[in-house]
């Protein structure tokens, strides 16, 4: 069984959990919270077999887990990461993993000193079999003409800004915004689908704290251009498409991948997906088990070199992304 250690007691952690244990090959064993209070009612839910923390660095040390999910706001997530690694633990950060190049430089060296340990950004529609169909279905086109993706659904948190306040998601302190928060699904499609672009402009709807809102990003290949659309401030019913020669494929949304099919030069159209999994994080929880519970397997390794490469590579997007619409974050000035 692995063992289970949570940062951050939102909404995704208990949907995290909820995937984890739906496996049977995950128990939850510790939390922390910044209040013991919350950590209890965040975990009692789970079992009665569960250590509690609200100071990090006793999480860190204790050997009630071996593998931690972390889900807090996103500047967080690169120190906690790497304490987690450099105590013994497995890392599982949700995206955006850090906030920048310069953060995610550093923790790779940090794992190259821990080689035991793994470390994966929890990109849950990467794992997905309709992203691989969808993958799949790119491979075999015969040509590629471009793709538009859009993602966009208004946050409530969003009217809390609105009301004066500085919710986490939308400050940049916090390393948020909509490319941070949505955008960075449709990067990890872009960069899976189509490669890496060889240019990428972001042009961002701002809010008056100089956070993205929403924006439109244009990612330039050699032979076409994709179009992502992303916000938290607005929603979009549009579905996405990439464009072949005569065909194109259908997506119902680019990070929620629940209908995706191929219409043909000739206008038939062929599902191509499967039905969604209720909990759209149980085929990363799947995967990260596949290699946890395989530590010494070369192959084992090997994929999880390839999602860290993959996490690499967006990150370096995201910074371009952010670089073009000028957008910073204080964490971009930080020492090394
Ligand atoms: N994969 C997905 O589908 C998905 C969906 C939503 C979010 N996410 C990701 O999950 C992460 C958390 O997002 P969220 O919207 O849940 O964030 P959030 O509500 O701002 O914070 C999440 C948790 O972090 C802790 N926290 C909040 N503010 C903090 C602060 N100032 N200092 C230290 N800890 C703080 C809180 O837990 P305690 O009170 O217990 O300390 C809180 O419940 C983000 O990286 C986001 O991108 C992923």
């Amino acid at each position: 069984m692995l063992r289970l250690g949570i940062i951050g007691t939102g909404w995704i952690a208990d949907q995290f959990v909820e995937a984890a244990h739906a496996t049977k090959r995950w128990q939850l064993s510790a939390v922390y919270s910044r209040r013991m209070k919350r950590a209890k009612e965040f975990g009692s839910k789970y079992s009665e077999d569960i250590v509690y923390f609200d100071r990090l660095s006793d999480f860190f040390q204790s050997d009630s887990f071996d593998v931690v999910y972390i889900a807090s706001p996103n500047s967080l997530h690169f120190e906690q990461a790497k304490a987690a690694i450099m105590a013994g633990k497995h890392a599982i950060v949700e995206k955006p993993i850090t906030s920048n190049p310069q953060e995610m430089s550093q923790l790779i060296k940090v794992l190259r000193r821990h080689p035991q340990q793994f470390l994966f950004e929890a990109a849950r529609h990467y794992h997905e079999e309709n992203f691989k169909a969808v993958q799949q279905a790119v491979q075999g086109m015969e040509e590629i003409q471009g793709a538009t993706l859009t993602y966009m659904k208004y946050s409530s948190r969003y009217d809390a800004f609105l009301e004066g306040k500085n919710p986490n998601v939308f400050s940049p302190d916090f390393a948020g915004g909509a490319l941070q928060d949505l955008g960075v699904y449709m990067v990890y499609d872009a960069l899976a689908w189509f490669g890496v672009p060889d240019s990428v402009n972001y042009y961002a709807t701002k809010l008056n704290n100089g956070i993205d809102g929403k924006g439109i990003a244009i990612f330039n290949y050699p032979q076409f251009e994709v179009t992502l659309q992303f916000g938290k401030t607005a929603n979009s019913y549009l579905p996405g498409e990439i464009y072949g020669k005569k065909e194109t494929i259908v997506m119902d949304n680019a990070a929620d991948l629940n209908e995706v099919y191929i219409v043909n030069g000739e206008g038939e159209k062929t599902i191509i997906s499967e039905l969604a999994d209720n909990n759209p994080m149980l085929a990363e929880v799947i995967d990260f088990a596949d290699v946890l519970e395989n530590p010494d397997s070369l192959e084992a390794r090997d994929i999880a070199d390839e999602w860290l490469a993959m996490s690499v590579e967006v990150n370096k997007v995201m910074y371009k992304l952010r670089y073009y619409a000028k957008i910073e974050f204080p964490s971009d000035y930080e020492e090394e």
